[in-house]
């Protein structure tokens, strides 16, 4: 995968809410893969945004940015930064040229705001209010230097909402490189400046087991198998989540979220 990373600082930092794009989100249900892990994710960050994200709010590995529309509903502007020139950018777009990305199938998609490595932020130092980073961290080699960043562009008394897997297949190869228990988030935060005000397991072993299962049950898919695939699927996770929320095991949970403070004398600045 090319990872084509340039600076677009000053247009970043001159934009505004107003230019937002809509975005389309994937309309899922029981009988397809994900459904429950990003119903549960969603409704996390969803709270989560709406208590903490103010202001200017920078979102770090945006993809193709499916929380925009919320984090402009409370916040004064937010900006997109990400590494996947390839997979994301859309090629010659005003000119009705097509998007190169797979995962970025028409026009309507939002781009990030800036192509960089989120470990070499190109901002200042305190130039955001809020900063949020979701799936992210597992990507990158040094999630230290990624929190480091984070910590350095936020201003003191600033958000982060960050979310990261702990039990999840290997996806995004070959970037592909940590999962993360909540004491490994939680140290990872407070070396970089931050005081930890939340860490949460996004449900237990019962929904980890649904969301791997119909993972093991997709690879079928290719053979064409989804009449049989897709009524397991949709069993699973709505059983799953009813056995979860009579038996949460949070030691065996798929993801976490982690909301922390940018503690005001770090120096990190
Ligand atoms: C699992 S996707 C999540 C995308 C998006 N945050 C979402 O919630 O849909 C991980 C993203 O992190 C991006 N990424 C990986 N390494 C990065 C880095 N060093 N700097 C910025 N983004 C990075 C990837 O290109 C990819 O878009």
């Amino acid at each position: 995968m090319a990872r084509a990373v340039s600076s677009t600082t000053t247009r970043i930092l001159q934009g505004t809410a107003s230019n937002a794009a809509t975005v389309v989100s994937a309309h899922k249900t029981p009988f397809h893969v994900n459904w429950l892990v990003e119903r549960l994710h969603t409704e996390a960050v969803a709270r989560c945004v709406q208590t903490h994200a103010v202001g200017r709010l920078l979102d770090v590995g945006c993809g193709s940015r499916p929380f925009r529309d919320l984090l402009l509903a409370h916040t004064r502007a937010a900006f997109g930064v990400e590494i996947d020139r390839e997979r994301y950018g859309r090629v010659g777009a005003e000119s009705g040229e097509r998007l190169v990305a797979e995962t970025a199938p028409n026009e309507d998609v939002p781009q990030p705001d800036a192509w960089a490595d989120g470990m070499q932020l190109p901002f200042g130092g305190g130039v955001f209010d809020t900063v949020v980073s979701f799936q992210v961290l597992e990507h990158v080699p040094e999630p230290s230097q990624l929190m480091a960043e984070m910590a350095r562009v936020l201003a003191p008394g600033g958000k982060l909402v960050l979310t990261a897997p702990h039990i999840w297949g290997i996806h995004e190869e070959p970037h592909d490189y940590y999962r993360f228990t909540p004491f490994g988030l939680r140290y990872l935060a407070q070396e970089a400046g931050f005081e930890v005000e939340e860490v949460e397991p996004l449900a237990g072993y019962w929904v980890t087991h649904a969301a791997r299962f119909c993972h093991y049950l997709q690879q079928f898919e290719k053979i064409g198998l989804h009449p049989l695939t897709r009524p397991l699927m949709a069993l699973s996770q709505v059983t799953c989540l009813l056995l979860d929320r009579l038996h949460p095991v949070y030691s065996d949970a798929w993801n976490h979220l982690l909301v922390a403070r940018r503690v005001p004398d770090t120096g990190a600045a």
